[in-house]
């Protein structure tokens, strides 16, 4: 197969369109910031996946969770409070930092500091493992339909430099890679109020604040729009299940 190169940014072009689509290549201001994305995505890939593998004990994770987590984030990480995020399916790799960016103060939250500020790097490691052994059920919640994917998450705006939010969190919100959390059936109020803290700051512990440098570019109008489409997309119950 011949493979093409885009003249100006030298990009490949089957790379270009998985990445973005062909009208990156219509004028030279445009491809550059193309070619901006295009390499923070390559780097940011292989970063997130290369993620520290975690060992641990799932059992014991389970029993942890049992006693000192799952009364406010559900039975098996599938959370009934709407200001309560589900842990359900969520990569180790993301719980371990989070747990431990708590413990550290990296992300502030007064509640969640009182619950690991005792756990030990291994506990949490447990912990982590068990959660993200545990499925995705694939529940919408009530009232929902699939919702168009917001032109943010495939697109992103170049003229804002938002790179679309779908090279990181995946398609379909699911991702895999390690250092990326799934944002799919995540429950709405949760993603808007972690987007508004990215936001004002009060959230910060994102690595290199790049999240924070995208999120700080979106209106109150965006981010309700990107919420409800994630937690559209189902995968968890974003509803207390009967
Ligand atoms: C009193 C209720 C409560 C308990 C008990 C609790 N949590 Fe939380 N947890 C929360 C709330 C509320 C948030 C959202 C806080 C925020 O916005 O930073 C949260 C956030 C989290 C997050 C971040 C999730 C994400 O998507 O970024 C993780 C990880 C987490 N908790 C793990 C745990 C673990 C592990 C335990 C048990 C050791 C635990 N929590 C116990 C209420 C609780
Ligand atoms: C360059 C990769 C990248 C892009 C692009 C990206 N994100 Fe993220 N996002 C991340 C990473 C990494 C984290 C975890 C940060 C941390 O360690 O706390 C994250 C965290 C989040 C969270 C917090 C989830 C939780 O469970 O607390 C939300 C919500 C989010 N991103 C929404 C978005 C939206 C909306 C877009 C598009 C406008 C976007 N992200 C674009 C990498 C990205």
């Amino acid at each position: 197969m011949v493979v093409k190169f885009c003249s100006i940014c030298a990009i490949s072009r089957p790379v270009l369109k998985i990445i973005v689509s062909d009208k990156c290549m219509k004028t030279r201001e445009r491809c550059s910031r193309v070619a901006f994305f295009s390499l923070l995505f390559l780097l940011v890939s292989n970063q997130l996946q290369a993620g520290e593998s975690i060992e641990g004990d799932i059992e014991n994770g389970r029993t942890l969770a049992d006693g000192k987590c799952d009364r406010c984030h559900g039975v098996g990480g599938v959370s009934d409070d709407p200001d309560t995020p589900h842990l359900a399916g969520q990569s180790a790799a993301y719980l371990l930092k989070q747990m431990r960016d708590y413990k550290s103060r990296a992300r502030e939250d007064r509640n969640m500091y009182k619950r690991v500020r005792k756990l030990d790097d291994r506990q949490m490691a447990d912990i982590a493992l068990w959660y993200e052994s545990q499925p995705l059920p694939e529940v919408r919640p009530p009232g929902e339909q699939e919702l168009k994917a917001p032109q943010l998450v495939t697109m992103g705006d170049t003229d804002r430099s938002i790179p679309p939010c779908a090279i990181c969190h995946g398609d379909d919100g699911k991702t895999t890679a390690n250092a990326v959390p799934v944002l799919a059936g995540q429950h709405v109020d949760y993603l808007v109020s972690t987007m508004e803290y990215f936001r004002d700051g009060t959230r910060n512990n994102d690595p290199g604040g790049a999240v924070q440098a995208m999120i700080k570019k979106l209106s109150d109008v965006e981010i309700e729009a990107l919420a409800r489409y994630y937690a559209a997309l189902g995968g968890r119950s974003a509803e207390p299940s009967e």
